[in-house]
């Protein structure tokens, strides 16, 4: 059994209860920004969904309740065992087609081009090798239907940075854990009794090369937290207040907003100067000191920063 796999099996209820207000309020966030993204790009309801990597099912329940034909896959057998318990509550049981157990590398149980949409919210991020991540990518398009829609989830590894200094600051004098600060792609492989299991942390962009080079069209990209992981508070008023959400989300924001950021005081928090804001976005999304074109309307002007 992988070590993956023995996390979940070890933590199925805690996925269940993670993404609740009452256990971990910031993390409403990264369910109703998942939800809003899905309600934006998912075909109706009845469609068909495959939601690989569904853990214990917040995402696959909910879609039922939408009226949505789903199919649960994972690897963790209690995730699924759990899942089944829950649909059964929430009273969406006759909406579930399967609970299946497997490696998202190998949805081969499954006919090509039978979902109109496919979820791929958990394995991308536990998948190690650059390979596998691949099959995956290769394996959910392949099940696909023309025209369906995937909406796959990565760990940015900025908000594990962000998250890290944040709950942890003292391990940052660790070299291992400097380097999740330090490298846009990397993976930790930590035991089980730590909070979180084998993991690989990408840069969005990365997400985004996987699938366009597998034969993907982009439609949007979006963060649930983004560089706001850690930031507790912040993610609680963030998702309180839908309006705010693409602060949490430079890549969405920079794609459709129309003016300079408002929101002065989130930068503050992070950057003691707009230039070091500016180089930041520059760096990031491009890896070089040369602006994206068109940038510049999306960067806050000099004389805000403090
Ligand atoms: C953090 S949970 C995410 C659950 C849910 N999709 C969400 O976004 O809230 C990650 C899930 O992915 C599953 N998973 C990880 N690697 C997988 C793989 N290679 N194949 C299938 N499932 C996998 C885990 O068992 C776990 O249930």
């Amino acid at each position: 059994m992988s070590l993956v796999q023995r996390f979940y099996d070890a933590n199925a209820e805690h996925e269940w209860t993670r993404l609740t207000f009452e256990r971990e309020p910031h993390h409403t966030l990264e369910f109703r920004v998942g939800m809003h993204i899905m309600g934006k790009y998912l075909p109706p309801p009845p469609a068909r969904v495959l939601d690989v990597g569904s853990g214990p099912g917040r995402y696959a329940i909910a879609l039922a309740e939408q009226g949505y034909q789903v199919t649960l896959f994972d690897l963790s057998g209690e995730e699924l065992a759990l899942a089944r318990r829950m649909a059964q509550e929430a009273g969406v049981a006759g909406r579930i087609e399967g609970y299946e157990q497997g490696s998202a590398a190998d949805l081969s149980r499954f006919a090509g081009g039978q979902f109109d949409c496919v979820l791929v919210m958990g394995p991308l991020y536990h998948v190690i090798t650059e390979d596998a991540r691949l099959a995956v990518v290769r394996e959910s398009l392949r099940v696909l239907r023309r025209g369906g829609v995937v909406v796959a989830a990565i760990i940015n590894h900025l908000g594990v940075a962000r998250d890290g200094l944040t709950k942890f600051p003292e391990q940052y004098s660790q070299p291992e854990i400097l380097g999740l600060a330090s490298s846009y792609t990397l993976h930790v492989q930590v035991e089980q009794e730590t909070p979180f299991t084998e993991a690989y942390f990408a840069h969005p962009l990365e997400l985004r090369r996987w699938y366009e080079e597998a034969g993907a069209e982009t439609i949007g990209m979006a963060a649930q937290e983004g560089i706001a992981g850690g930031l507790r508070e912040r993610c609680r008023r963030l998702a309180a207040d839908p309006a705010a959400w693409p602060y949490s989300n430079y890549l969405e924001w920079i794609g459709e907003r129309s003016g300079t950021l408002v929101d002065h005081q989130f930068v503050r928090d992070h950057f003691r100067h707009a230039a070091d804001y500016r180089q930041f976005v520059y760096d990031y999304l491009v890896g070089s000191s040369a602006p994206p074109a068109g940038i510049e309307a999306y960067l806050l002007e000099d004389g805000a920063s403090s």
